[in-house]
């Protein structure tokens, strides 16, 4: 079965196609990434106009990479939510005409599940039930999969995103934006032991909380008598880093203690993080649990994680129809 997939949830337009869930044909994607980089953060009037822009040249460039005719299309996917709704509207609403157009069914998916998804499109094994964890932009969500409509969110983030502490934090040490890969890059010259900085408690004990750090890396940074050195940048970027990750690390092994399941599946922006992926390893290894991470080009926003988690979808009898629209409360 061949689905095509598409994916406008922020700042990328990215079209896919993946044949039975597992094999990616094609996967085209763009970024209005370089259109932001001057505000410090995504724009999101910028970001839906160049999506409307390029969304018919990119679904075109990935049909025409993969050798594949619309006629050949089984059935057609779009991120239907949480993300910018202008953005969203563009992906949707492409996907609705060319539904209608072609009299093939539609599928609306949810983004943040999508991507624990990307794991599934490497040739992996992943068996069922598993901790999903989903750290992004937007999103920091720990999850319990049955299967793959079967998905329990067991903790989620109180007040920023994992990834927004990340850009807040390289914007205060004046990096730029992403900040993601920006603190990944100077804290490899820190030392994470300098400051200590820790993640603030939650009610919840599957919750997140990543405001707290971040203001203290503020006020840390307001407290130093001079401009901050580049020295003194690096430490406090691997001390947030290790903090934020320590944290990552100890809420996910609560969580597969708790339901007792030594599947780690983990998914987003974030799993872009070397530094990440090593403690998670260094963690999981002696305890018997299994940790997979998606390949770094299908960590980020993408479409085969959606055409692939659609594919999933569809076989359990999922569809959408024409009055599919944006859905923020997923
Ligand atoms: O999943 P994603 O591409 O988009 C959303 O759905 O939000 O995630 C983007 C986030 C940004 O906050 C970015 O700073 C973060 O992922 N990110 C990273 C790294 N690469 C991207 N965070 C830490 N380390 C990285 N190497
Ligand atoms: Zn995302």
């Amino acid at each position: 079965m061949i689905v095509l997939g598409l994916e406008t949830s922020c700042d990328e337009t990215s079209a896919a196609l993946v044949l039975d869930g597992k094999k990616i044909l094609a996967n085209s994607v763009a970024s209005s990434l370089g259109f932001h980089k001057k505000y410090g953060g995504v724009i999101p009037e910028i970001a839906s106009r160049m999506q409307l822009e390029t969304i018919t040249s990119i679904a075109a460039s990935a049909l025409s990479k993969a050798r594949i005719s619309l006629a050949d299309l089984d059935l057609i996917s779009v991120t239907s939510g949480p993300g910018l709704v202008g953005s969203l509207l563009v992906g949707i609403s492409f996907a609705k005409a060319l539904s209608l157009a072609l009299s093939k069914p539609l599928l609306g998916v949810n983004h943040v599940h999508s991507h624990f998804y990307a794991n599934f499109l490497s040739g992996e094994k992943i068996k069922l039930p598993f901790i999903g964890l989903v750290v992004s932009g937007g999103h920091t969500n720990l999850y319990y999969v049955a299967d793959f409509d079967q998905i329990k969110i067991l903790g989620q983030t109180q007040d920023d995103a994992c990834g927004e502490a990340f850009d807040k934090v390289a914007k205060i040490l004046g990096l730029g934006y992403p900040g993601g890969p920006l603190i990944e890059k100077i804290a490899q010259a820190g030392d994470p032991q300098k400051i200590r900085f820790n993640c603030s408690g939650t009610k919840g004990e599957l919750d997140f909380s990543f405001s707290g750090i971040k203001t203290a890396v503020l006020y840390y940074v307001r407290s130093q008598k001079s401009e901050v050195r580049s020295q003194n940048k690096a430490d406090i970027a691997a001390s947030f880093q290790d903090a934020v990750i320590d944290t990552l690390v100890n809420k996910s092994l609560l969580a597969c203690r708790l339901k007792k399941i030594n599947r780690l599946v983990i998914g987003g922006g974030v799993v872009a993080n070397n530094r990440l992926r090593d403690k998670f390893y260094q963690a999981t290894r002696g305890l018997g649990i299994n940790c997979y991470f998606p390949p770094v080009a299908l960590a980020t926003d993408n479409a085969a994680m959606v055409a692939g988690f659609a594919y999933q979808l569809f076989k359990k009898g999922k569809r959408s129809d024409l009055s599919l629209t944006v859905d923020l409360n997923y």
